[in-house]
């Protein structure tokens, strides 16, 4: 009862901070792990994020200055930043994949495994706790100011997941090397790998899609020296960036046809309950024709009739989620699905509880 009151609490502070448009005191985030919760720059649940994957690693052009070894190890692979995207109006970006180091330059450069870090990062002196924030080498920095004023969104796709940063320094490692992040990025994409500035994440199986120009610089309303202070402005300019990167690469809305009226007739119902697998509650669609069965599609998601909105797009009750940052609002997330009622499920060993299996 305990746990389960402690936790409720925690849950209205962050609806509250939510209600404020995750407006935040940055320094109440500013601790090695109690920084801002994965949903605060979580990409919504209706991006076509594997698309977008896809997308990145068939990416061929490349610009001057663009290829870098992923570590000082000797050997290490090499990642190249390629500009594909660069002509977009809206949406225009650069992309590489790599692995993730961790950077804590800035405020918290006294961070675990760090120790020759520096106080500064490029356009301030961030704290890695609080900002997810993305590294590029220097020379491609300088060579292309006019794209990266700094402080641009990012997109990382990692895991499975997307998350927004912005670009907050450059490597100057000799050679300058590739595929880093802020304690924070690196902690949430890889939260049970205990990563820290000596103790990255060696894979070099990261994409980072950074948008170029001045619309996709994050403003100082969001943003002071050191911390993010307007987490709500992070995730819509995020969302509106890579909305419109997907629609031009054709990973828009699936457009529904007669042949997916045909399927949801002539298929069986899959496990989860839906006769149209990838369409089913929680699915992205653009219209009631994109959902399965009786699903209706409410703010771009596939849900039951009548069933509430909530505060945070894509993330209400029956969407799936992996943790309790995943769900809005006072949902918590049991067996993988954001749900209003966790009472059966609550115990002191999150997972072990009444009603699971031993
Ligand atoms: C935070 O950002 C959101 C989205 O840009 C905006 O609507 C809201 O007014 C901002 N909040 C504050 C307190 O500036």
């Amino acid at each position: 009862m305990v746990m389960k009151f402690t936790r409720n609490l925690a849950l209205s502070v962050a609806f509250s901070a939510f209600a404020l448009g995750q407006q935040v005191n940055g320094p109440d985030y500013d601790s090695p792990t109690g920084g801002p919760p994965a949903k605060f720059f979580a990409a919504a649940a209706s991006i076509p994020v594997a698309g977008l994957q896809t997308a990145a690693a068939k990416a061929s052009k490349v610009p001057d200055l663009a290829t870098y070894p992923v570590s000082l190890e000797k050997n290490a692979v090499k990642s190249t930043i390629h500009s594909d995207w660069l002509s977009f109006s809206e949406g225009a970006a650069l992309s590489w994949v790599a692995d993730m180091d961790v950077d804590c330059d800035g405020i918290d450069y006294k961070c675990v495994g760090n120790p020759d870090g520096q106080d500064q990062t490029n356009w301030g002196a961030l704290a890695a706790y609080e900002v997810p924030f993305i590294v590029i080498p220097q020379k491609f920095l300088s060579a292309n100011e006019n794209l990266l004023s700094g402080n641009n969104i990012a997109a990382v796709i990692c895991n499975g997941k997307m998350y927004y940063g912005i670009l907050g320094d450059a490597n100057g490692d000799s050679p300058q090397v590739t595929g880093e992040a802020s304690w924070l990025m690196a902690r949430t994409c890889f939260p049970n790998d205990d990563l820290n500035g000596n103790k990255g994440h060696t894979a070099a199986d990261v994409t980072y899609i950074l948008f170029t120009g001045k619309n996709s610089v994050l403003p100082s309303s969001a943003l002071n020296e050191n911390y993010i202070t307007n987490f709500s402005t992070l995730r819509s300019m995020g969302d509106k960036l890579v909305n419109a990167l997907a629609s031009n690469l054709g990973l828009g809305g699936s457009t529904p046809t007669t042949t997916s009226a045909t399927m949801t007739t002539t298929s069986k119902p899959s496990p989860t309950g839906c006769s149209w697998p990838g369409h089913c509650q929680g699915a992205a669609c653009s219209s009631g024709d994109d959902c399965a069965d009786d699903l209706v599609c409410t703010g771009g998601i596939c849900s039951a009739e009548g069933a509430q909105t909530c505060s945070w797009e894509g993330h209400c009750e029956g969407a799936s989620c992996s943790s309790h940052d995943d769900c809005s609002d006072e949902l918590a997330c049991v067996s993988g699905v954001c749900s209003a009622d966790d009472t059966e499920t609550t115990c002191s060993w999150e997972g072990h509880c009444a009603g699971r299996s031993t």
